[in-house]
């Protein structure tokens, strides 16, 4: 009692200074085979390792004695008005981490007006999702064997109001996750004998993912369905997996949606000019959050040569290892107009659900508008490569 009288904040979500903060306390709510399903990445984790150590290494260049009585983060892009320059990216598999699975998030996104990408690994239907949403959608597409597969998602997302579509272009294979494999994880998770025992220790988290519906893709189930004589491996060969994917296909895509289409997994300027060759608005820098190719560029590093490749012509939005608001106003100084939101996100949501996503996205708004504030820079538009030194080798 006294310890609340003396106004003592316990809520060690609300109080939580930081995503790194939030991570913790998702730790600390999951059992290592949940918690690794987002935490973790391919192989070494050498990307992963590299995403968040060169954002590091740009340094801000302050403009001191500069008015910033009123700071503005909000902007534009491809006609669509945001409160703020940025996103939140895809992340399937949200009911193996948060309770509600991405429920909660869309709740959150809805609350905040900030877009919300549905992704096609969601374990909730889009038109579910859809139902929840009182803000923005965007979807994201993978390109599946499959062009009927394709055009159903496609008319699907068009047809639930989502304003962009997102290409994943960078999952032709599986990465290989050894802290999957290690922790045994399966989906829908399985009750081990090697995971009861934290089965039990974490029976919150045991609860949500027993209950109904099963835990697996449901942007897929129709289709599943309408395929019920093969088997669940026989379905995916058949009909997902596609090795014969190239620059064509995305040209078919592009015919098939009226709004912006963005390509998502870009890390050379060469992928850059051929995505802006087929007709995409826009590219995500990205290396999936190091979960994909290992020993890939961290995506800050190759910003300035991809920027410089196509800034002008194309929207570029940055993704990967966005932690803080200052990595926020450091990728668009150095030339992005937008960025997505992975992880840090998906922390909030296995740390507490919707309250835990809007914690996410107080504490990133608060670290963006001080660092856009003590850099001088007023707004969005005026951040610029002058407030950022970074590494010769990256130009
Ligand atoms: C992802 N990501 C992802 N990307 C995508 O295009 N479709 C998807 O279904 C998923 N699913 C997914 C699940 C989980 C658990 C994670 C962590 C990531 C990749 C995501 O959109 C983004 O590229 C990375 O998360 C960015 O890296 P950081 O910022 O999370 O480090």
């Amino acid at each position: 009692k006294m310890l609340a009288a003396g106004g003592f904040r316990l809520d060690p979500m609300e109080s939580a200074p930081s995503i790194e903060d939030i991570r913790r306390l998702a730790k600390k709510r999951l059992p290592t085979m949940a918690f690794d399903i987002i935490d973790g990445a391919s192989n070494h984790e050498i990307t992963l390792d590299a995403n968040t150590r060169d954002l590091a290494e740009v340094r801000f260049r302050p403009r001191w004695l500069t008015d910033i009585s009123s700071i503005d983060i909000s902007t534009e892009v491809d006609g669509m008005a945001l409160q703020r320059p940025y996103v939140l990216g895809p992340l399937g598999l949200q009911r193996m981490i948060g309770g509600e699975g991405e429920l909660g998030a869309v709740r959150a996104a809805g609350k905040a007006n900030i877009p919300f990408t549905i992704s096609t690994a969601s374990n909730w239907a889009m038109e579910e999702l859809a139902d929840e949403a009182t803000g923005p959608l965007w979807y994201q597409l993978y390109m599946y064997k499959s062009p009927k597969i394709v055009s159903n998602l496609i008319a699907r997302a068009k047809a639930i109001g989502a304003e962009a579509l997102v290409v994943t272009v960078d999952v032709p294979l599986n990465g290989k996750r050894y802290r999957d494999h290690r922790n045994g994880m399966s989906i829908p998770p399985k009750i081990t004998p090697q995971n009861a025992l934290q089965a039990i220790r974490y029976l919150d988290w045991t609860r949500a993912i027993m209950k109904p519906p099963t835990i697996g893709f449901r942007n897929l189930a129709g289709e599943v369905q309408g395929n019920n004589a093969v088997s669940h491996q026989e379905f995916v060969k058949r009909y997902l997996t596609n090795l014969t994917l190239t620059w064509a296909d995305i040209e078919d895509v592009r015919s098939q949606w009226d709004g912006p289409v963005y390509i998502k997994g870009i890390l050379t300027p060469e992928d850059a000019q051929r995505a802006r060759k087929v007709g995409a608005q826009g590219i995500y820098v990205s290396n999936h959050g190091g979960r994909q190719l290992d020993s890939s560029p961290s995506t800050i590093s190759v910003l300035p040569s991809i920027v410089d490749a196509v800034g002008e012509d194309m929207t570029v939005v940055f993704d990967s290892g966005v932690r803080t608001g200052d990595d926020i106003a450091k990728a668009l100084a150095v030339g992005a107009d937008l960025v997505s939101i992975g992880r840090a996100w998906g922390y909030g949501n296995a740390a507490g659900g919707e309250k835990g996503v809007l914690r996410v996205l107080d504490i990133l708004d608060e670290e963006l508008e001080l660092a856009v504030g003590q850099l001088g820079a007023i707004s969005i538009d005026a951040l610029d490569r002058g407030f950022v030194d970074y590494p010769e080798a990256w130009h």
